[in-house]
């Protein structure tokens, strides 16, 4: 790297090696320690690419001498000298084989004692790192995620652009459609009692591209979605968004498998192998009980429904009758578990929703132990072992339920605890694996209809398109994820492309001709002009980088991110305005 600031630096601190000795260096940075040995003082001074030594003793210049005395952590200097070897080396550094005997130094900025030691080892609470992000982003680690997160960004317009794609930006400022999350919401001044949603994807924009003849669309673009926060989901994120004309669902996974490639391969050194597997989401849901598996570790769900649904035991057979299923895992290794680990994964079932667990215990002795074998008889029992595959040492892990929804969520996340508690996961894999044929509908509690599974604009699979009205729990979508280790790392799908389809799709959700027209008139009326087919596919950024770096949150591979409750704890957002700018806007300040 050229350092092009003369006047405060010829080179970055990181940079010096042995075979620069001698030479006339100017570097500039921050204190990050100052060792005071008498005669002798060191300090370390950091930038974004590493540490250097300054080192001043009896030849340097007293004034000099004297300034240095008075630096402490974090203050911002500027430091001129040579380059010489150092006498006791620290070969744990890239640059400790060299110091910088200073001639001339300048202090460019005083600092505070920090509230923190800025180091990738200091253990610091959450709070108190965001309050003082820049603070926090000083540290090498949070330097070197940020640094590779624009690396990958940089490979991703590089990807596309030399496949052809353009990067086209959308507003910020829209209209806010039903489907989805809940929006952001901004008053206008200039039409009263009116509000555009910020954007919770660029979905109908890109489409409307395609309708427009751009062919390829990609955006590097900002989401803003009011949901609740978990470790991989922010209020305002960033998607990888694309779109392609005259395409099915090969044609966007072909792409899509090429850029992952080359993104892990530039960014991490990893080669992803392809093609990368594809598993149906109802595949998924049986073998994993989950359409975002981690596939890094084995323990699939089996279904047992069929050797205990008639059994004398009703926590078995009920759920049965009543049209859903018991289900179990099988954990080699699991056998020897103490029975309190046991009892703590029934109550992490509960979690989910599940009543109860029921388990069989395969000791390494031989012995057997079951918290429901004295319900049943010998052949049931023994038809499960058979089935499990069991030895001595496995354990039997079993939910049963009237909802498969519960089964499946209770036992998928069991399989995934149980592979943590037992390290079966091997850190180093990145398995891939794309989720096809989801449905198209999906039931909503709350709401008591169906809603859309992916979203409204999403294409019935075409053997489907007949059951669109009339089968809504089995009609499936031309709609996939691309899960990695068990993150949603994007999702996508074929849309509809013409008026009638869509029109049935908007019928099919409970909308009433005007409503649809009132909410989507802009799209029905331009696929009324020749909409080419295609179809897309949104990366969430900030979740591959997550991966790329090894983290286990979002959080730290965004610069200024928000907290559970969806503040920033740096600047104190959302806060109260002046009552004269929500009058402005049309907005009592009561909030009534
Ligand atoms: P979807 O809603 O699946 O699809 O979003 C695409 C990807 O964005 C990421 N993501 C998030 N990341 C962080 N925080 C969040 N709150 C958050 N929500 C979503 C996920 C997800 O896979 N328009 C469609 C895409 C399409 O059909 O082309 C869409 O937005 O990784
Ligand atoms: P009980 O007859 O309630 O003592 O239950 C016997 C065993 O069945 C216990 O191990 C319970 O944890 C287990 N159990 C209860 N409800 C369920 C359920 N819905 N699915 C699986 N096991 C259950």
């Amino acid at each position: 790297m050229k350092a092009l600031q003369e006047k405060y630096r010829t080179m970055y601190c990181g940079e010096p090696r042995l075979f620069d000795t001698g030479r006339d260096v100017t570097v500039c940075g921050w204190v990050q320690r100052r060792r005071d040995l008498g005669q002798l003082l060191f300090i370390d001074l950091r930038d974004r690419t590493g540490i250097v030594q300054l080192a001043f003793d009896d030849n340097t210049d007293k004034e000099v001498f004297s300034e240095a005395l008075s630096v402490r952590s974090e203050y911002v200097l500027c430091a001129r000298g040579v380059l010489r070897e150092r006498s006791s080396k620290n070969l744990d550094i890239p640059t400790g084989e060299v110091e910088l005997e200073v001639s001339e130094m300048r202090v460019l900025a005083k600092s505070e004692t920090p509230p923190f030691e800025i180091s990738e080892s200091s253990d610091v609470n959450d709070a108190l790192r965001l309050k003082y992000r820049y603070l926090d982003l000083r540290r090498p680690d949070m330097q070197r995620f940020i640094a590779l997160r624009h690396r990958a960004v940089k490979v991703t317009r590089d990807y596309f652009d030399e496949n052809g794609f353009f990067e086209i930006e959308t507003p910020m400022l829209t209209k806010s459609t039903p489907e989805g999350a809940r929006d952001y919401l901004v008053p206008s001044r200039v039409h009263p009692g009116t509000f555009y949603a910020l954007p919770q994807s660029p979905q109908q924009y890109k489409q409307l591209l395609m309708l427009a003849g751009f062919d390829k669309y990609m955006q590097i673009v900002r989401c803003f979605r009011d949901e609740d926060l978990r470790a991989d989901r922010q209020p305002e994120f960033t998607q990888i968004d694309l779109e392609m004309s005259f395409a099915d669902v090969d044609d966007i996974i072909a792409v899509n498998e090429e850029f992952l490639k080359r993104l892990f391969n530039d960014v991490i050194g990893v080669e992803v192998e392809t093609p990368i597997r594809r598993i149906t989401y109802r595949d998924a849901m049986d073998r994993f009980g989950s359409d975002k598996p981690d596939l890094r570790f084995g323990l699939e769900l089996r279904d047992i429904s069929d050797i205990v649904g008639s059994c004398g035991f009703k926590v078995f057979s009920e759920p049965v009758e009543q049209g859903g299923s018991v289900r179990m895992i099988y954990v080699p290794g699991g056998g020897d578990m103490p029975r309190k680990q046991i009892d703590s994964l029934v109550e992490f079932v509960k979690t989910y929703g599940a009543k109860g667990l029921a388990w069989t215990k395969l000791a390494g002795d031989g012995s057997v132990s079951s918290s429901f074998s004295k319900f049943l008889t010998e052949e049931e029992s023994s038809a499960i072992l058979v089935r499990a595959g069991a030895q001595p040492g496995g354990l039997i892990l079993i939910v049963a339920d009237a909802k498969d929804d519960v089964v499946f969520a209770s036992l998928g996340a069991l399989r995934c605890e149980c592979a943590r508690r037992l390290g079966l996961i091997d850190e180093g894999l990145y398995e891939f694996v794309w989720i096809t044929e989801f449905p198209m509908f999906e039931f909503s509690e709350e709401e008591n209809r169906y809603v859309a599974k992916h979203h409204p604009f999403t294409a019935p699979m075409d053997e489907d398109a007949g059951i669109l009205e009339t089968d809504k729990a089995g009609c499936r979508a031309k709609a996939y994820d691309i899960v990695l280790n068990g993150t949603e790392i994007g999702g996508g799908s074929i849309r509809i492309n013409t008026p009638e389809m869509q029109e049935r799709m908007f019928r099919a959700l409970g909308f009433t001709d005007e409503d649809a027209a009132e909410r989507f008139g802009h799209l029905i009326t331009a696929f009324k002009y020749g909409a080419p087919p295609h179809g897309g596919l949104a990366y969430g950024l900030d979740r591959l980088i997550m991966h790329l770096a090894g983290l286990g949150t979002i959080r730290d591979v965004i610069a200024f991110p928000k907290v559970q409750n969806a503040s920033e704890l740096m600047t104190g957002c959302p806060d109260t305005v002046d009552e004269a700018q929500l009058r402005e806007l049309g907005i009592r300040p009561d909030g009534k």
